[in-house]
């Protein structure tokens, strides 16, 4: 075992058949642990002190069993004392039963400032996990949940998606008329192009020289090259986070005679990607010299509506819990990561997308593309991360229409976090 670990797991042996699985699931996604079982002759106290001091993290998994623990009152009191001294420690409590009053209030002694994780909270372990790791600030490798999520196979996705573009095409236009009249006959790359729709609207009346798009999604692809497939328009399947997704694209470029892209455009992407360092870094190579990146993603911390209303709330509850609705924060991490990439001149040209815009014209797009009940009609609890999400769907699916006429009628403003940015390489 090395001697640092991302997390030091603080537990009763009572516990140990699901903490053991816990465990397994933190390991497949790429981090480490200090766990010990209690019969081992590790858990003599300098050993435990040794493995809290060199973890970067505490998780501790409470029930009745732990809570009366001294040993594990004691980790708990070490990991307070380490945190006082090193600020970026993160302890993270994680209720496994119901506990007894009196444990409850012994431990919130220690703990009652932290967000507490409640594990029948959540579906299956992985979104637990995924959680303690958001907590902790730890990047999952191997999560699936975050690199493929996304899937427009639901009729009602395909109809949510074609109501987001027509709205969101407006709003982008005049970034996309000013980026595009620095070029002449410009090539393209656009990212997650799914089955070429919108990238074809972008792009009416506009002059350019190729559009290479690429996405994972086969059939999707399959569909773009149908649609739109000719010689000033190819579309690839490829995963962009894969080791293969330079190469593939280099191939393309040899074939259509691309010397490297003027533009790249990412439309509503990289929150279904989790990682998007690696993927920029390798744009930032695909693009010429003076070539510009577009993208437009999602972020919920912006959203509001007035007045306000729990059915609101719970929509943007159940968004933030549905498996395939992505990073809902990414808006506000695309600059730091654009620089980290090299790219310059960051531009944020917009972050928010209202009810009142163009005079109203959206208003319907706008509900069809957040607030559409079906988009979440499903009898399957795992479709979401947790059961909170499953429950509040049945009040949202019945209020859905009254609401919606309510908000046709004017009775509500809303605003959603959508950012637009640009940048360019040099
Ligand atoms: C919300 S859709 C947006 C589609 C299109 N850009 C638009 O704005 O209409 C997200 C797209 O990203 C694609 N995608 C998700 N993860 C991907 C990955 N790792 N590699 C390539 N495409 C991916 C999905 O298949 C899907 O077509």
């Amino acid at each position: 075992m090395s001697d640092t670990n991302d997390i030091f797991v603080s537990f009763s042996n009572a516990d140990k058949d699901k903490v053991e699985e816990i465990v397994s699931v933190i390991k497949f996604f790429g981090a480490s642990c200090w766990f010990q079982l209690r019969d081992s002759k590790q858990h003599f106290i300098e050993e435990i002190n040794k493995g809290i001091n060199n973890s970067k993290n505490f998780v501790v998994f409470l029930s009745n069993s732990s809570c009366s623990s001294l040993m594990v009152r004691n980790e708990i009191a070490r990991a307070i004392s380490k945190q006082k001294k090193i600020s970026n420690y993160s302890i993270i409590p994680v209720v496994l039963d119901d506990l007894s009053d009196e444990n409850q209030e012994i431990i919130e002694l220690f703990l009652g400032s932290l967000n507490w994780l409640y594990a029948d909270k959540f579906v299956d372990f992985e979104s637990l996990v995924l959680a303690i790791f958001e907590q902790a600030n730890i990047t999952p490798e191997n999560d699936e949940s975050s690199q493929s999520s996304y899937s427009t196979e639901k009729e009602v996705e395909k109809i949510r998606l074609q109501a987001q573009n027509r709205y969101f095409n407006a709003c982008c236009e005049t970034y996309l008329s000013e980026i595009f009249a620095k070029y002449d006959n410009p090539m393209i790359l656009d990212i997650g192009c799914n089955n070429g729709d919108n990238i074809i609207m972008r792009t009416a009346d506009r002059q350019y020289g190729f559009i290479l798009g690429v996405d994972c999604n086969a059939e999707a692809v399959q569909e773009a090259n149908t649609l739109y497939g000719d010689d000033k328009h190819a579309f690839i399947q490829c995963d962009v986070l894969s080791d293969k997704f330079l190469g593939n694209v280099f191939t393309q470029m040899r074939r259509y005679n691309i010397i490297g892209f003027d533009i790249i455009h990412i439309s509503a992407v990289l929150l279904h990607l989790g990682k998007i360092d690696e993927l920029l870094k390798n744009l930032h190579i695909l693009l010429n010299e003076g070539g510009t990146v577009f993208i437009q993603d999602e972020d919920d911390g912006v959203n509001l509506v007035y007045p306000h209303s729990k059915f609101f709330d719970d929509c943007f509850y159940i968004w933030e819990h549905s498996k395939e609705s992505g990073d809902r924060k990414m808006g506000r991490k695309i600059p730091l990561c654009l620089k980290n990439a090299g790219f310059k001149n960051i531009r944020l040209l917009s972050s928010s997308v209202s009810s009142n815009d163009f005079d109203g014209k959206y208003r319907e797009e706008l509900w069809d593309l957040y607030f559409n009940s079906e988009l979440w009609a499903t009898d399957n609890a795992s479709y979401f991360d947790n059961y909170e999400a499953f429950d509040l769907l049945k009040g949202v699916t019945q209020k859905h229409k009254e609401m919606k006429e309510d908000y046709m009628n004017g009775k509500y403003f809303i605003l959603l976090g959508i950012f637009f940015y640009s940048a360019t390489k040099n």
